[in-house]
């Protein structure tokens, strides 16, 4: 199957003509080299923007909680901030597949996330995405038996920044980048139908791209994913109150609009120039 294979319009990626995102279009793109461009987004104005940008998805992530609600972490993320804010986006978003967030231990069992999927899904996300694998791989499973498409997050996952003890890369020795590619296999085993690689090691990343027929969405993982996702007030060069990670780039910073700066990340992905080695890790 072809991404846009029965698509009457242009089949230009990017094009805002094309048909919606829907699930299995994801694998196909993987066969068919197209990055895939992942923005964060909270609101139905910024939707409206995403999608006249061509970006292919949107994710309500928790972030939400630093970047609209100003805590230090996303640990205050509830289920009832993603399922309003995913409800806010949904209204307006035709195109771009939409994201919604699992916040901290909403999936600490099966039976929680159920409920925290279910209302994300009834609030118009396609996908639910789940932090980790070890017990997340039942929560997987669980959710994907019962018809709930999953996106993982993997590497520096912000829901353990305790353990972890600050935002650090994953994965820099040789133990822990041999169990972060076994958790990938892991979570596309258990059902997963894409993985965010956040704060990964470029080479580690592209490894686990190629080990993987599901596509893999990078973020401080280097340039060979299978696409990129940025937190939007990142990519517009909003100051967050926090330091500033090397993976960021203001798309904003060379002037025009809000969507042309999206519409340049978008373009930027699909090409390979963002992410360069400047924005990269080692
Ligand atoms: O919450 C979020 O925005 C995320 C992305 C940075 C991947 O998890």
């Amino acid at each position: 199957m072809s991404v846009h294979a029965s698509d009457p319009a242009p089949a230009r990626p990017g094009a805002v003509t094309r048909k919606p995102w829907t699930v299995p279009m994801l694998r196909a793109a993987k066969q068919d080299g197209h990055r895939l461009a992942m923005l964060t987004c909270y609101d139905a104005s910024f939707a409206r923007a995403v999608d006249a940008a061509g970006i292919d998805l949107v994710l309500v992530g928790d972030s939400l909680g630093m970047v609209m609600q100003g805590h230090g972490s996303t640990l205050p993320v509830t289920v009832a901030d993603i399922t309003y804010h995913t409800a806010c986006v949904a209204r307006t978003l035709r195109h771009a597949l939409l994201v919604a967030d699992m916040p901290f231990q909403a999936d600490a069992t099966p039976g929680r996330a159920l409920d925290a999927a279910t209302a994300f899904l009834q609030a118009g996300a396609a996908m639910v995405k789940i932090e980790g694998a070890g017990p997340k791989l039942e929560v997987i499973r669980y959710l994907v038996e019962r018809e709930i498409p999953v996106c993982s997050h993997l590497g520096l996952t912000p829901q353990a920044v305790l353990r972890m003890g600050g935002y650090k890369v994953q994965g820099r020795d040789e133990g822990a980048a041999a169990l972060l590619r076994e958790q990938a296999r892991q979570v596309a085993a258990a059902g997963a139908e894409l993985v965010v690689l956040e704060g990964v090691p470029s080479a580690l990343a592209a490894q686990i791209t190629a080990d993987l027929d599901i596509a893999t969405i990078g973020i401080g993982a280097g340039p060979g994913c299978d696409g990129q996702v940025l937190v939007l007030h990142d990519m517009l060069g909003m100051d967050s109150g926090h330091r500033r990670p090397k993976f960021v780039k203001d798309f904003l910073a060379e002037g025009g609009s809000i969507t042309s700066a999206m519409r340049a990340y978008a373009e930027a992905v699909r090409d390979g120039s963002f992410p360069g080695a400047e924005h990269s890790y080692t």
